[in-house]
């Protein structure tokens, strides 16, 4: 600037300035406008971490005025002010020295220039690469089981940082142990790290890496110094006692040992193992023993392990025992016999030992052989011992099974009287002694209807249904070798009930009186005795009863009279019968009729009195009329409306005609009771009784089987039959068409 040249110079500036500032008061004069505005990025947009960075903003402004308007510039990134600046220059610049990740963003600047403002575009600034951590450590020794403190940091990065430390053995390169963390507060981590028991020399390795934008940012690998390590205690060993070939019945001493650092306070705890079995174990010192009489279950892998809280260290050895002489072999003759079988046991071994053969827990035997003649009680677990020096072996064990013959079932049932048809029963089949499980056949007049076993000498109990008498019987068997054993037969009397009685009467025909009346009462198949008895309707008491052991009875009655005429039933019953149940035949309606022969001799008396009256009247007529000659017609009317009057009743005038059908039991009654009729044989009735049972015979004839039917008969039969009854005229004319 030329400004501040000469006093005389700023005296005149001065004066321009007030000039100016008058005129842009008065009525601003000069005119400005903002042409552009853009951002440069130095280097470039794209820098390496630590790159120093410098941001410019450049304006092209053009005005009237000689100088140069005054303008503000603002520098934002990513939408945030950071850095303002007034200036009449046309560029302006803001320094980053060493860029971090933390400045990478979206940079803009505006201008501002009175009231006009005008901003760039956006510039994305990309930092690449972190700067590399820092790795330190809290010692630079350490014991087996200890723990290493590491602190990894990027000091000049910004948290949330990624830090991934791994921890590894120098000798072998290889990374023991890797781990992550993300710090969202710090630029820094701690982590502990356990030394383990192979580590000797080992150094930590640290990356940090960090999310910018749309990318991830990541540092070198810095590695920290190493890190020397010191054992616990040794790694164990093993002595083992004798040295060389073990032989059973030697005393066996396993001890394992270690040696332990000095600085170490508590001593870890040592076990030893035989395959998964714990034999032997230590907390305090630094050995521990196992010592115990070599057998073959001695025999094994042997394993001892130290172990602290952290650390565990383990060692091998296999101890192979020689065998003095092997496991002893017990045989026998056989292994299920029979009571009195003979029993041979035998043992074996390649080698001069003590023998003796056990039963459970017992010597039977101090020889290699043992024989018996056995009973059910030698049954069991037979195992030998042979013995040498201290060394003693089980042989296996044989498992003998005695068999007892089994004893007689006997068989029985649970009714002490009679069975009713209908009824279960139960069977017991029992066998007192003899080895179980017993099977029990149940025979059934000798075919096998059902099987059972049972597991004890308690019965076995079967369920049947008899429905006559029954024969039973059992047939047992077990493991023994003879046959199956049968019992006794066992009889059931099955009695069965009266369940249905009937009535017949046994001759078909008509009962004439005079002819044998026969009345028979059979039940179904009954058991015998049964007791039958007779009733006639009317009577509460029996006329007959009869005890018989046969399915029907007769009831005989000879002559019959008339006055055998009525309904009869008959009950029959057996022991089987509740009193309550005793079962009642059906209704039978009995018959009797004069004989024809007996009517015969009524008819001619009756015509012969007739003829006898005629006789006398027309004698007394041909008198009168010799007497007296004016009067014939008048004699014969007193005949004719007789007949003419009781002619018009038979088409169903009377009031028995016009009876409903319903009454018929009445009808029935008179017409299948001619012994009622009988009381009036002595009046002119009696004439009139004979036709009519003459006239009714074909309903008879259809009548026969029983009271019902003789009732459905009548029903259907002709109305002028069945209402002829014993009214006097109507008989008259009856008798004049026979
Ligand atoms: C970065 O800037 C510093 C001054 O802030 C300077 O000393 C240094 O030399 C610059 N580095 C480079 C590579 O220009
Ligand atoms: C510019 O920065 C100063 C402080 O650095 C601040 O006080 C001022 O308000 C800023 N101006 C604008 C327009 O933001
Ligand atoms: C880890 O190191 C950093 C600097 O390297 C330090 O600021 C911080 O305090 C350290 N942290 C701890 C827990 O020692
Ligand atoms: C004994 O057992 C250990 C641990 O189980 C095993 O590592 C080793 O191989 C075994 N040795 C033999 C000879 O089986
Ligand atoms: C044990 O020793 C015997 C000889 O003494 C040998 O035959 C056998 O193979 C050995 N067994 C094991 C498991 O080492
Ligand atoms: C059974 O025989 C063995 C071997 O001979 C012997 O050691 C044991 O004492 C005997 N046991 C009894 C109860 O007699
Ligand atoms: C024992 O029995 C076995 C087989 O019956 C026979 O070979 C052996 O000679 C017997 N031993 C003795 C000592 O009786
Ligand atoms: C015999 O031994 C077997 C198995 O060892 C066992 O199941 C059985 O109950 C034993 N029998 C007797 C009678 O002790
Ligand atoms: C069952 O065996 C005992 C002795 O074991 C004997 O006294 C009894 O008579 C036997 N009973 C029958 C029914 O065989
Ligand atoms: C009962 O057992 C016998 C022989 O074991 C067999 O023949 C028969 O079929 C069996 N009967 C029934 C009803 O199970
Ligand atoms: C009655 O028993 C006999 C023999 O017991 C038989 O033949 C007859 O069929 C049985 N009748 C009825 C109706 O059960
Ligand atoms: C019925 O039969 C039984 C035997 O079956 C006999 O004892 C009894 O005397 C007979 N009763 C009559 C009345 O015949």
């Amino acid at each position: 600037m030329r400004l501040g040249l000469t006093k005389e110079g700023k005296m005149w500036l001065g004066v321009l300035l007030v000039l100016l500032l008058c005129s842009s008061l008065e009525g601003q004069e000069n005119s400005f406008t903002i042409n552009s505005v853009h951002m440069v990025i130095l280097p470039k947009q794209e820098v390496q971490n630590g790159e120093n960075l410098t941001l410019q903003c450049i304006v092209d402004i053009s005005t009237t005025s000689h100088v140069r308007p005054q303008h503000q510039l603002l520098f934002y990134k990513n939408d945030e002010q950071f850095y303002n600046v007034s200036s009449m220059k046309s560029t302006e610049s803001y320094f980053i020295p060493q860029a971090r990740v933390h400045n990478a963003g979206i940079y803009k600047c505006t201008v501002i220039l009175n009231n006009k403002v005008k901003t760039t575009s956006e510039y994305e600034v990309m930092v690449r690469g972190v700067s590399s951590p820092r790795v330190t450590l809290d010692k630079k020794e350490a014991i087996e089981g200890g723990v290493v403190i590491v602190n990894c940091s990027v000091p000049n990065e910004k948290a949330p940082v990624h830090f991934i430390v791994e921890k590894v053995e120098l000798d072998k390169k290889a990374i023991k142990q890797k781990r992550e963390k993300n710090s969202q507060h710090q630029n820094f981590v701690t982590l502990d790290f356990t030394v383990e028991e192979q580590d000797r020399l080992i150094y930590f390795l640290c990356q940090a890496s960090i999310v910018s934008g749309r990318h991830v940012e990541t540092s070198a690998t810095t590695r920290s110094e190493l890190v020397t390590v010191r054992e616990s205690f040794s790694n164990p060993q093993f002595h083992v006692h004798p040295e060389g070939v073990i032989i059973e019945g030697d005393q066996l001493h396993i001890k394992c040992s270690i040696q332990v650092t000095p600085m170490v306070q508590a001593f870890p705890e040592i076990i030893i193992q035989r395959d998964k079995t714990i034999v032997g174990h230590s907390k305090q010192g630094n050995k521990a023993t196992y010592s115990v009489m070599a057998t073959m279950k001695e025999n094994g892998n042997y394993t001892c392990k130290v172990e602290t809280s952290q650390i565990s260290k383990v060692s091998s050895i296999v101890v192979n025992i020689t065998e003095l002489f092997p496991k002893p072999k017990l045989e026998s003759s056989a292994t299920h016999l029979d009571e009195d079988d003979s029993l041979n046991l035998w043992c074996s071994v390649p080698h001069t030992v003590d023998f003796a053969i056990q039963k459970g827990d017992m010597n039977v035997s101090q020889a290699q052989n043992f024989t018996k003649i056995v009973s059910k009680w030698d049954s069991g677990n037979y195992t030998c011992i042979a013995g040498l020096g201290k060394v003693i072996k089980k042989s296996n064990e044989v498992l003998i099974t005695v068999c007892e013959m089994l004893s007689r079932p006997r068989i029985f049932y649970d009714f002490k009287s009679e069975v009713i048809k209908g009824q279960t029963i139960e069977v017991h089949c029992q066998s007192i002694n003899g080895t179980t499980p017993i099977s029990y056949h149940l025979l059934k007049a000798s075919n096998i209807v059902e099987n059972y076993t049972v597991g004890s000498n308690e019965p076995a109990v079967f369920k049947d249904n008899p429905t006559e008498d029954t024969e039973y019987q059992c047939l047992a068997d077990n493991c023994h070798s003879s046959p199956a054993v049968i019992s006794e037969p066992l009889v059931v009397k099955v009695i069965a009930p009266v369940v249905e009685v009937k009535l017949a009467i046994l001759n078909n025909k008509q009962v004439e009186s005079g002819d044998d009346l026969v009345l028979r009462c059979f039940v179904n198949n009954a058991s015998g005795p049964i007791t039958y008895k007779f009733y006639r309707e009317e009577d509460v008491r029996p006329f007959h009863v009869k005890i018989s052991n046969e399915t029907q009875v007769m009831w005989y009655k000879s002559p019959a009279g008339t006055e055998q005429g009525g309904q009869y039933y008959c009950t029959a019953s057996n022991r089987a019968n509740a009193a309550k149940n005793i079962p009642q035949s059906n209704l039978l309606t009995v018959k009797v009729f004069l004989a024809p022969w007996k009517k015969g001799v009524i008819a001619v008396v009756v015509i012969a009195v007739i003829i006898a009256i005629l006789a006398v009247g027309a004698r007394y007529y041909f008198w009168k009329k010799a007497k007296a000659k004016q009067m014939p017609v008048e004699m014969s009317r007193p005949a004719a409306p007789l007949l003419t009057s009781n002619n018009e009743k038979m088409p169903g005038s009377s009031t028995e005609a016009n009876r409903p059908y319903g009454y018929d039991e009445d009808i029935g009654n008179h017409e299948t009771n001619p012994v009622k009729e009988k009381k009036e044989p002595l009046t002119l009735d009696v004439e009139y009784t004979e036709v009519e049972v003459n006239s009714l015979e074909p309903h008879e004839g259809l009548g026969k089987k029983g009271t019902e039917t003789v009732y459905s008969e009548i029903r259907k039969a002709n109305p002028e039959l069945t209402l002829t009854r014993q009214t006097g005229a109507q008989l008259l004319g009856l008798l004049e068409r026979s």
